[in-house]
């Protein structure tokens, strides 16, 4: 299958044709928020299944029902991807929770007028072309990446699906109103998940006992969070994610980027990566 095939342009970002179909784009332009949403939001590859693990458990006060009973996709739906309205998402109880890889200039109207709660996860970006040449290998949507090289710099150009890692992380930090948006950053949830779970929980407005907030975090350790099937991908039909080629929740570390890229590729990426984030000014854990 040739890419023209696989991937439609949605304001200039390549996405998978065969999830955003132009009704369930539809749906999403038109879609109505609550004040009391919560929307999860990355690039992919920068802790999003962890999320919706960590943030259904934090609105649940540690209750571990829903991250046993329902596979990440329907407990945290993507806005985006919702071809057939098959999560119901106008019924569900408040406070839904919800996914989306768009970029901030690819939000829905109703998305800037009701300002739902945002978490904004980002991920070094070598780790993230680490983790997604591995994923590209598994899930059916990616055409074949092709050599380690020519991917690399695909990436860099923002030639992958969901566009620039550049891109979505500028836009998302540039957001205009950041009071409804939560930054957090794949390193410090590995650092200290607890302090990230409480971090969360606080800008969630959900307060919670240290002992629920110890649980949590143990939930969600990695070791632990591939034991479920609820969110390890393995419920998966595997025309769409084939994990003999690669794990879903492959290695969850930081740093993997240093036993992929070779020293010239590390390099050539600090200049890119230098170059493109030289007017930035959020310090990121990675960068210190
Ligand atoms: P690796 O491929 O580096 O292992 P996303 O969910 O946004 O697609 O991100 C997937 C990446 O997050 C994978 O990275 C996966 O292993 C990692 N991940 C998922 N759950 C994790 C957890 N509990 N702790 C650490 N990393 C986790």
């Amino acid at each position: 299958m040739t890419k023209a095939e696989l991937y439609s342009l949605y304001k200039g970002v390549y996405v998978p044709s065969s999830l955003y179909t132009p009704h369930s784009m539809k749906y999403y332009e038109d879609f109505s928020f609550r004040q009391d949403d919560i929307i999860i939001v990355t690039y992919p590859k920068s802790g999003t299944t962890w999320s919706q693990e960590i943030v259904p458990l934090i609105m649940s006060g540690g209750d571990q029902a829903s991250v046993e009973s329902l596979p990440n996709w329907e407990r945290v739906p993507w806005l985006e991807q919702n071809t057939t309205c098959q999560f119901n998402l106008e019924t569900r109880p408040s406070p839904r929770i919800f996914a989306t890889h768009f970029h901030y200039n690819m939000m829905p109207p109703g998305f800037f007028e009701v300002k739902p709660k945002v978490i904004y996860v980002m991920r070094n970006p070598k780790d993230v072309f680490t983790s997604l040449f591995h994923y590209s290998k598994a899930a059916s949507y990616f055409v074949n990446s092709g050599p380690q090289r020519e991917f690399l710099h695909k990436f860099l150009d923002g030639k992958v699906p969901f566009g620039s890692w550049f891109d979505h992380v500028k836009g998302w930090l540039n957001a205009e109103d950041k009071d409804h948006i939560m930054y957090i950053t794949y390193e410090e949830m590995i650092i200290d998940l607890k302090d990230s779970v409480a971090r969360i929980a606080q800008h969630l407005e959900k307060p919670l006992d240290t002992e629920v907030i110890e649980k949590i975090a143990d939930r969600c350790l990695f070791k632990n969070m591939k034991q479920n099937k609820m969110s390890n991908y393995s419920l998966a039909p595997r025309g769409i994610m084939d994990q003999t080629k690669s794990e879903f929740l492959r290695k969850g570390i930081t740093g993997d980027w240093k036993n992929q890229l070779t020293v010239a590729e590390a390099e050539f990426f600090d200049e890119v990566y230098k170059d493109k984030m030289k007017d930035v000014k959020y310090k990121f854990v990675w960068d210190q």
